[in-house]
């Protein structure tokens, strides 16, 4: 996507976020930021645990919403698709360059307990931590768990609203994947 490189370029602080809604039936609309991993084409990375709410949330009815906003270029995306399960081996080589810190946690969540969940006391928390960690190899030893995944959001819905020329009505564009070809139509900004 040719707005996300601009972002970079200009270092935007949200040119690497997303911002994902998913829909929980009994807790309704959930919202989170997520590090955007990859853009590839009409498919956007993200890693995440499977553990987690928003990944069942996924699994369960595959709605969600992903929003992008570029301050540095007055830009939002809200998009929308299907997903996809990314491939293991991808996922287990990504999962190698993250923090010590994400690395013993993705094993928190496999042996211990559930990302989200609640718990007794952050001092239980981090002393349950501590002995896994003990218990485990040292951080380059170690290999992603099988809960870590990654996900690509296929996307075939954008709304795109352009405020970067502040002297005309903003451009507000709905474009749509179908049969192989994106098409387009204006909105009402
Ligand atoms: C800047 C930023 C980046 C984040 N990146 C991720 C990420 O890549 N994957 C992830 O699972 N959570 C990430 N988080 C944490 C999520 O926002 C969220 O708190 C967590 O995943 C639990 O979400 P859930 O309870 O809705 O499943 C990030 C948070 C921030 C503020």
């Amino acid at each position: 996507m040719r707005d996300h490189g601009r972002a970079r370029k200009l270092l935007d602080q949200n040119a690497d976020v997303c911002f994902l809604a998913t829909h929980d039936p009994q807790d309704g609309v959930q919202v989170r930021t997520l590090v955007l991993r990859d853009i590839v084409e009409r498919k956007l990375g993200i890693f995440l645990n499977r553990s987690s709410p928003k990944w069942n949330q996924l699994e369960a009815n595959g709605e969600f919403q992903l929003l992008l906003y570029y301050p540095s270029i007055e830009l939002q995306y809200r998009m929308s698709g299907t997903h996809a399960h990314m491939d293991s081996d991808l996922v287990a080589d990504s999962w190698l360059l993250r923090p010590d810190g994400s690395k013993y946690l993705d094993y928190y969540y496999d042996r211990i307990g559930a990302q989200s969940t609640r718990v007794d006391s952050r001092e239980a928390m981090e002393s349950a931590l501590a002995k896994l960690q003990r218990s485990l190899p040292e951080p380059d030893g170690l290999t992603a768990p099988e809960s870590a995944r990654g996900l690509y959001l296929e996307i075939d819905t954008i709304d795109r609203l352009d405020l970067s020329d502040r002297s005309r009505l903003h451009d507000r564009r709905l474009f749509t994947f179908a049969a192989g070809r994106w098409t387009q139509q204006v909105l009402v900004p």
